[in-house]
């Protein structure tokens, strides 16, 4: 299996591929999909695409990216962001933490340019009211997290893998590549999972502190929207 795929640092051309692995996979998740209006994956694959460029050069103290590839092709087919804890993210120069998975630092120009292309126009969402009300449980069970543990996380943002790719342990790859530095600088990390998430994630050591289940049939839901709030303690590896 890991002859098959890599592990590779971000760039702002990958766009594209990136965009096309978020978008396929999200996409067969029904309250996902659900949260647009008429929106077709083709839309949403270019609407991701522009915004990324400046989604992977943004914020480049805290967020950590990466992707991976098929080797025989360089096909990008799983991609993860991750959110250091501040206490690791104020570190420059020698002491930059996972350097690796840091995109590089954009031109002004460049910089420009994804910035301004970052506010398109959002394809059109199926109600507002009912995002906020699916939003709200989930709203609450981080901030109790969040505010009751004194230890900051490392944060798992996004995991996702084309669908075509699934189930080859290309999302396990990712998860120790990241795991790697939680253990490494003895942090807890933090994830919201899906309940097919939530899977991946136990077996590499998540514990699921909190589920938070929402009936949204008033707004047309079907079957309860389910979130899986977890974290993992560091292993101090001898
Ligand atoms: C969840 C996801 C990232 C898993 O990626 P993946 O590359 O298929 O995961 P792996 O092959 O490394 O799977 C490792 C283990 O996780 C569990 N797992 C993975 N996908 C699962 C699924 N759909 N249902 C149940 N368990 C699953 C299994 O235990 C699996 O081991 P197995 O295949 O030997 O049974 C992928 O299905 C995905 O992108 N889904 C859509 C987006 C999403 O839900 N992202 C996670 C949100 S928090």
């Amino acid at each position: 299996m890991s002859n098959r795929f890599s592990v590779q640092p971000c760039l702002p051309e990958d766009a594209h591929g990136i965009a096309v692995t978020m978008m396929s996979s999200w996409w067969e998740n029904w309250h996902w999909r659900y949260r647009w209006a008429d929106a077709d994956l083709e839309t949403l694959i270019k609407w991701c695409e522009t915004k990324l460029p400046w989604n992977l050069s943004s914020n480049r103290p805290a967020k950590r990216h990466q992707k991976a590839i098929v080797n025989e092709t360089g096909e990008i087919v799983g991609y993860a962001r991750w959110l250091l804890p501040a206490s690791l993210a104020e570190r420059t120069g020698d002491q930059v933490v996972w350097k690796e998975a840091q995109t590089p630092k954009p031109s002004v120009e460049d910089a420009r340019k994804w910035e301004d292309q970052w506010v398109v126009e959002a394809p059109k969402l199926r109600s507002d009211e009912m995002l906020a009300y699916r939003a709200q449980g989930c709203e609450e069970a981080e901030q109790r997290i969040m505010e009751g543990d004194q230890i900051p996380f490392l944060v798992l943002d996004w995991m996702t893998v084309h669908p075509s790719w699934q189930r080859q342990g290309v999302a396990t790859m990712l998860m120790k590549s990241g795991l790697e530095i939680a253990d490494r600088y003895q942090q807890k990390a933090f994830v919201i999972g899906t309940s097919e998430g939530a899977k991946l994630y136990e077996r590499v050591g998540f514990k699921t502190v909190e589920i938070i289940s929402t009936d949204y049939s008033e707004f047309g839901g079907i079957g309860p929207y389910v979130n899986h709030f977890m974290v993992r303690e560091p292993v101090l590896k001898g």
